[in-house]
């Protein structure tokens, strides 16, 4: 094993060490956009619709301009509109609502389980009313939410699931890959995630034919045929240079993925005597370890101390969705969501990449475990 470093600065994330190993792929990958100057969709962009739909075990991929994007769109595919009542996580980025918002519907929030950080399906059932068109949960940090039973509650209620998949790839819920479980799905291909672009990107991934044409109509102008508008559509394409980093990097996210599971694993050995409440994977899921997020009631201490030590953190998220000031007209107040406040008062995210070494993960550890003495 790596001798254990006793000092030097780990950074909360690393993208540069990633470049540094695909640089050459990369190179040729945009040369040939910049070669066929397809910048906006193109041959690229559609082969790589073609192998994220074959990752996810999916009919079919559509490629957008963010995770925003295809999360609108699905719930325009869903007829969700204003009036309608969506239900989801507060503990979540806040482009899981914008989605919910832009179609002018109303984010019904529902608190979250302790364990996972997830939506808890415990709790959903008393949100529902005559007004609510679908459920969004949210894969936080890469871990599946509790699917079975939340798809046997949109099973009782008739209403559809949309996965926000955003943070991860290539998770497992009882051996099966997420994004198909519920009628659409919305990835983010945002830099620092799992599988990220060299820019915006984002893809929605679906097994019904209708919904993926219709997105991809939506996403162009609402147009099928070039200046004829069918319905009031979005400029919400991937980019060519995109879909052509994406293919590249596609290749090589099963092998990062089993890195980041390698750190994660790493760090719950080595944090394991510490008063920290650490991630653990629900038996039925295999998390895409997005991000690792551990919890503590002296959460800002804790992160001045590794700030101090050079070691990169980060919190997400610091204020959940029901408390954002973009989110007062909804009126919720402190104390609706308990679990998910706390969450936010106390979750720390630690440094995890594929390349994160043994020597930097000992640092961490070492690091966090120096506070607690
Ligand atoms: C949970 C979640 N949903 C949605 C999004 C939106 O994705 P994007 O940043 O690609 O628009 C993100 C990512 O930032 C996210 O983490």
């Amino acid at each position: 094993m790596t001798k254990p470093e006793t000092s030097g600065a780990v950074p909360y994330l690393d993208l540069p060490a990633q470049m540094r190993g695909l640089r050459k792929e990369i190179d040729a990958a945009i040369a040939r956009t910049l070669d066929n100057c397809s910048f906006c969709l193109g041959p690229d962009v559609a082969q790589f619709e073609k192998d994220f739909a074959r990752f996810c075990e999916a009919e079919h991929c559509v490629g957008f301009n963010s995770g925003t994007s295809a999360l609108h769109i699905a719930l325009l595919l869903l007829n969700v509109g204003p009036g309608d009542e969506v239900i989801t996580t507060p503990c979540t980025f806040v482009a899981t609502s914008w989605a919910i918002s832009y179609v002018g519907a109303k984010p019904v929030y529902v608190d979250i389980e302790d364990e996972t950080f997830n939506l808890d399906p415990g709790r959903i059932e008393k949100a529902i009313t005559s007004r609510t068109k679908a459920i969004m949960p949210v894969h936080l940090y890469g871990h599946p939410f509790n699917l079975d039973p939340i798809l046997e509650i949109c099973r009782r209620h008739n209403l559809p699931l949309v996965e926000d998949a955003a943070q991860a790839h290539g998770a497992t819920y009882k051996g099966k890959g997420i994004g198909t479980f519920g009628a659409v799905s919305g990835f983010s291909f945002y830099p620092g995630k799992n599988l990220g672009a060299y820019g915006e990107g984002g893809a929605l991934v679906t097994n019904n034919a209708a919904f993926a044409a219709r997105a991809r109509s939506l996403r162009e102008h609402g147009s099928t045929q070039r200046y004829y508008h069918d319905e009031i559509g979005y400029n919400y394409r991937m980019e060519g240079i995109q879909g052509a980093v994406l293919g590249v990097k596609l290749k090589h996210l099963e092998s990062w993925t089993r890195e980041r599971r390698r750190v994660a694993q790493r760090y719950n050995e080595l944090l394991a005597g510490t008063p920290l409440q650490l991630p653990r994977e629900a038996d039925y899921a295999q998390s895409a370890w997005h991000l690792y997020v551990v919890r503590h009631p002296r959460r800002d201490e804790l992160k001045k101390h590794l700030e101090a030590n050079q070691v990169g953190c980060a919190l997400h998220y610091p204020l959940p969705l029901h408390l954002q000031k973009a989110y007062a007209h909804l009126g919720y107040k402190e104390g609706d969501f308990p679990i998910a406040e706390k969450a936010a008062r106390q979750c720390l995210s630690l440094p995890i990449f594929p390349e994160l070494t043994e020597a930097q993960i000992q640092r961490v550890a070492s690091v966090m475990t120096a506070f607690f003495k």
